[in-house]
């Protein structure tokens, strides 16, 4: 059996609507990352993030899986050996129906008390004086990485890199690591890998290109690799 492993990044929920973060008038054209997405500038001004990122949730949660989200979950439910992994902070592949995701930065949908580490279901819209609904402290944040911060889950993506057969980087630009070297370190233990993206992020880093946009070439992928 083909062991596969498929890394998605902004671009497979572009068509859904949330915005890219390093295409032409994407999330870092128009806000200062370092005051929005690291971990200082929560500390900085935490209602400038959580302002920043209620306005990402809403905008998720308003959303709808597209034909690439589908598909993926159409290849995960119909054969064993396919890890998902997301740069995502949105829920999309999961209401697109994708049964195990493994989200490396977190959730939007999810929230997290920096003082006692509980996790929970975050409402619609957060603010730095929420407290947390384990020990009472008014020191809730979105669960998700910033950067500077450690993405969750590295062990577990490591071992099925490790082990896969092919890798398939699906609307990432391939700028940010440690998710921009997963296509070396599959390739290093001799995996396959593919690119699929609107135009390739890097020519010559992947064995193939499937250029267009992801809910066209995404299905079409999946239904060659399901044989219809
Ligand atoms: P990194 O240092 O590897 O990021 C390098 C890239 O981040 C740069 O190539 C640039 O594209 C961007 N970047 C970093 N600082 C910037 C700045 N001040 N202005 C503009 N661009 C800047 O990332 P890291 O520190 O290792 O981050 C750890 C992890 O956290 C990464 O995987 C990152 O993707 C993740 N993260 C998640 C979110 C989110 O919204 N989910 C936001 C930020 C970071
Ligand atoms: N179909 C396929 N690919 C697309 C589409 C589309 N409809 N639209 C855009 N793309 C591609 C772009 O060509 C680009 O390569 O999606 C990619 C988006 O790249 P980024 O905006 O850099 O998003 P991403 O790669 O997910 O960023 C990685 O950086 O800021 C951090 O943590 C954040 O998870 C994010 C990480």
């Amino acid at each position: 059996m083909t062991r596969i492993v498929i890394l998605t990044g902004a671009g497979v929920s572009a068509e859904s609507g949330l915005g890219t973060f390093r295409d032409k008038g994407g999330l870092w054209d128009r806000y200062d990352l370092a005051q929005v997405a690291t971990p200082e500038g929560f500390v900085r001004n935490p209602a400038l993030v959580h302002d920043f990122y209620n306005a990402r949730r809403a905008n998720a949660l308003d959303a709808l899986p597209n034909a690439a989200h589908r598909a993926l979950a159409r290849l995960q439910g119909a054969r064993a050996g396919v890890t998902l992994v997301t740069q995502n902070i949105d829920d999309l592949h999961e209401r697109g129906g994708a049964r195990e995701v493994i989200h490396m930065h977190g959730q939007i949908t999810r929230a997290l008390c920096s003082v006692c580490g509980s996790r929970w279901d975050a409402p619609r819209a957060m603010h730095p004086r929420d407290a947390c609904p384990a020990c009472g402290e008014p020191a809730t944040r979105p669960d998700m990485v910033w950067f500077g911060e450690y993405p969750y889950h590295m062990e577990r993506i490591a071992e099925a890199l490790a082990a896969c057969d092919l890798f398939v980087a699906i609307g990432t630009s391939g700028e940010v690591y440690p998710a921009a070297g997963f296509v070396e370190e599959a390739a290093g233990f001799g995996a396959e890998t593919l690119e699929i993206n609107l135009e390739p992020s890097a020519p010559g880093r992947f064995d193939q290109v499937i250029a267009g946009p992801a809910s066209l070439t995404v299905p079409a992928w999946v239904a060659e690799v399901l044989g219809g």
